[in-house]
């Protein structure tokens, strides 16, 4: 029988130590435990020597994650892998650990205890409290955290970009311009999918001199495709025929339309601006889009927006919006044209 008064204590106590998984999870990756772990289960203390880690401590480790089913306490006193367990493994394809280690970053940790007061005064002023705005910050001053958080958007996008460049379609003789496209993940996709496509990665400065190999001076695709350094919230210095914005839109509404606009700009007569977003009312992991939707709050004064405030600002940038569509197992896709009269 169940009990709700029992439930919601149990419940909110959960939430009030969640810091707790995220820190045990972090810990678990930063010490290789997954990869440690073989097929056939190990003791604590057998998986503590391979892990170098003292017996007791990792148990108790063990036991924090089981509780939430990474990993799984066995009859037998020893633990074995559970799905959740194997997205730890650095051999797997489909790895999250290098997103564990970004969501637990030690700056995450130094902006949560601020967000009453940017719940407060509608701002998470991080540009005022360090002096530059994040991704400066981040590129500058903590150039390992940048690898983290680069290392971690190509592993989420590798779960969504066989999916959009099918969805895309792109054929034939056009220039494809992936707008703080990260390293490239999406676009050597889309480049795989036709020989005749042609390309540019458009990020800032710091993000790409380590994008994927292929698209670099000497690489599969150097030759149809342009590395291209900027600001998208100053100009796209580059011109095309689609322009794609993957999970970039989640500054202030400001900068975001600033974007748009330098995007339409950039684009040929008749050419197409291609949004694709976690749309917080569209997305299956409400729990994870909220959550992160109050993380870009407080880093770029941002948000994860509601289907309704993305096209609004798409309209003010003078993009007619022509379909909306999910892509892939959480985002949608947005598509649009440049409006001439913009
Ligand atoms: C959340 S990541 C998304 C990366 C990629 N589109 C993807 O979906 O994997 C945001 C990207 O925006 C880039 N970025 C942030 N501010 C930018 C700016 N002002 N101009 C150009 N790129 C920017 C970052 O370097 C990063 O690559």
């Amino acid at each position: 029988m169940t009990n709700p008064a029992l439930e919601a204590v149990t419940q909110l106590r959960r939430l009030a130590l969640a810091a707790g998984h995220a820190a045990a999870l972090r810990a678990a990756a930063q010490l290789g435990v997954a990869d440690a772990l073989g097929d056939e289960g190990a003791t604590a203390a057998e998986l503590a020597r391979s892990v170098n880690a003292d017996p007791d401590a990792l148990e108790r480790l063990l036991r924090a994650l089981a509780s939430q089913g990474v990993f799984a306490a066995r009859e037998d006193g020893g633990y074995a892998h559970t799905h959740v367990s194997r997205l730890l493994r650095t051999d797997t394809p489909r790895s999250l650990r290098d997103m564990v280690l970004w969501a637990t970053e030690p700056w995450t940790w130094s902006v949560w205890p601020g967000l009453g007061e940017a719940v407060r005064n509608g701002k998470g002023g991080f540009a005022e409290k360090h002096g530059k705005d994040f991704f400066t910050f981040l590129y500058e001053d903590a150039p390992e955290s940048a690898e983290v958080f680069n290392r971690a958007m190509t592993q989420a996008s590798r779960l969504s970009s066989a999916a959009i460049a099918d969805a895309l379609a792109l054929k034939g003789d056009q220039t494809v311009v992936d707008v703080a496209g990260g390293h490239g993940d999406l676009l050597t996709k889309i480049l795989e999918g036709d020989p005749t496509v042609r390309g540019a990665l458009f990020d800032l400065p710091g993000a790409l001199p380590d994008c994927d190999a292929r698209l670099r001076p000497g690489g599969e695709f150097a030759d149809r495709v342009q590395l291209v350094a900027g600001d998208c919230r100053e100009s796209v210095g580059v011109e095309g025929d689609v322009f794609i914005l993957k999970n970039v839109l989640e500054w202030d509404d400001a900068s975001t339309v600033a974007a748009l606009r330098n995007v339409a700009a950039a684009t040929r007569p008749g050419g197409r601006v291609v949004v694709i977003e976690n749309l917080v009312d569209g997305s299956p992991e409400t729990g994870f889009t909220t959550a992160m939707d109050l993380l870009l709050l407080l880093n770029v004064d941002g948000r994860k927006h509601l289907r309704e405030s993305l096209l609004g600002l798409m309209a003010e940038a003078g993009l007619t919006v022509t379909d909306v569509r999910p892509v892939g197992p959480y985002l949608h896709l947005i598509d649009s044209r440049a409006d001439a009269s913009a």
